[in-house]
Parts: C-alpha cells; sequence; structure tokens
C-alpha cells in the first residue's frame, strides 16, 4: 500500500490540530464543549485529538450516518443510522469527522444541529478532498488534503476493514 501520512506526521498534525482548537475556544470564551463524532470512521481521530485539547470540560457524542454503504462512491444520501442521546440545544459542538469528500455529509449534520438549537457548530475533519467539495460545507479544522484516491487507515475503512492501520495509505486497486 502506498503510504500518504505516516503514524508520527499524523500523530504531529493531531497535536497541531488539538492546540488550534482549544486555543481558539479559550479566545470565544468556550469552556464546555460536546465534541460529537461521526462513526465509525472518527473514532481514533477524536480519540487522540481530545487527548490533546485543552478545554475544561469535554462531552463526547457520536451520531452514526451513513452515506456510503460498501461502495468507495457516495450514494449523495445521507441517513441517520445512530442518533444523539443527548439534547444539543445550547452547546457549543465540534463535529469530527474521517474525511470530507462532498462535504454532504458534514453540511447535512451542521444543518441538523443547528436546527435542533446548538449554541455553535464547529467541524474538524481529519481529511479532506478539495476536489468535490461542495461550498455550503464549513470545514474549520482540516488535518490533511488528499486527492480523489480512496484512502484507508487511521479509522478510514474500505468495507469495513483496514481502520486500524495507524497509518493513511492509498487503497490499491
Ligand atoms: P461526503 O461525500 O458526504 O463523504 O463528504 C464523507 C464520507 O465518505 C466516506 N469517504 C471515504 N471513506 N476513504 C474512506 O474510508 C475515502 O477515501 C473516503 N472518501 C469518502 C467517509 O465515510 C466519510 O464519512
Ligand atoms: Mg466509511
Amino acid at each position: 500500500m502506498k503510504v500518504l501520512f505516516d503514524e508520527q506526521t499524523i500523530k504531529d498534525r493531531v497535536s497541531e490540530l488539538g492546540k488550534q482548537i482549544s486555543g481558539d475556544l479559550e479566545k470565544s470564551g468556550i469552556s464546555e464543549l460536546m465534541v460529537l463524532g461521526i462513526l465509525k470512521g472518527s473514532f481514533i481521530f477524536m480519540a487522540d485529538l481530545v487527548r490533546k485539547m485543552d478545554v475544561p470540560f469535554i462531552d463526547c457524542q457520536f451520531l452514526g450516518v451513513s452515506s456510503y454503504g460498501d461502495a468507495t462512491e457516495s450514494s449523495g444520501e445521507v441517513k441517520l443510522t445512530h442518533d444523539l442521546s443527548h439534547p444539543v440545544r445550547g452547546n457549543h459542538v465540534l463535529i469530527v469527522e474521517d474525511i470530507a469528500d462532498t462535504g454532504l455529509t458534514l453540511s447535512f449534520i451542521q444543518n441538523l444541529l443547528t436546527t435542533r438549537g446548538a449554541a455553535s457548530v464547529r467541524t474538524a475533519t481529519f481529511l479532506s478532498k478539495p476536489q468535490k467539495l461542495h461550498n455550503d460545507c464549513r470545514l474549520d479544522y482540516v488535518g490533511f488534503e488528499v486527492g480523489n484516491d480512496f484512502v484507508v487507515g487511521y479509522g478510514l475503512d474500505a468495507a469495513g476493514n483496514y481502520r486500524q492501520l495507524p497509518f493513511v495509505a492509498v487503497l490499491p486497486h
């Protein structure tokens, strides 16, 4: 497999993001944050990111969506498969996503949280594929940009496989 980002490179970047996000939140006077991971791809990034954030109170929550099934191309439809167990109203929320491709998933969730009365909504995505990104999807924090190849590892999967790889690699055809 062709490795795009190795373990150390990822570690360094996630630390930077954690510092940057914490600094921005502190400037905005936010000391309580709901970190909302989009299942399943974000779980490794989220676990590493929250441990690099210096925010007094972090409530970790998860939301399940599916837009792909087992295919490697978006179906263009976003389906909620696991809802929050917690009300969003009044909370400052950081959405944590594995990868933004068309951005459909993220803008769907941004709208959902805004409708439900979140106090503020920020997004952190580990990877972004800028080529197909819709402009109605706002990305506040991006780990790395990638091209159009299908990538796996560090939480990202192909039909459920490779999430456990500590690096990001291009899926061979
Ligand atoms: P959209 O188009 O809604 O897609 O931004 C976001 C979701 O698509 C999945 N995705 C990928 N998953 N390698 C993956 O493992 C990829 O290269 C890739 N591109 C998109 C991902 O589940 C994300 O949540
Ligand atoms: Mg996936």
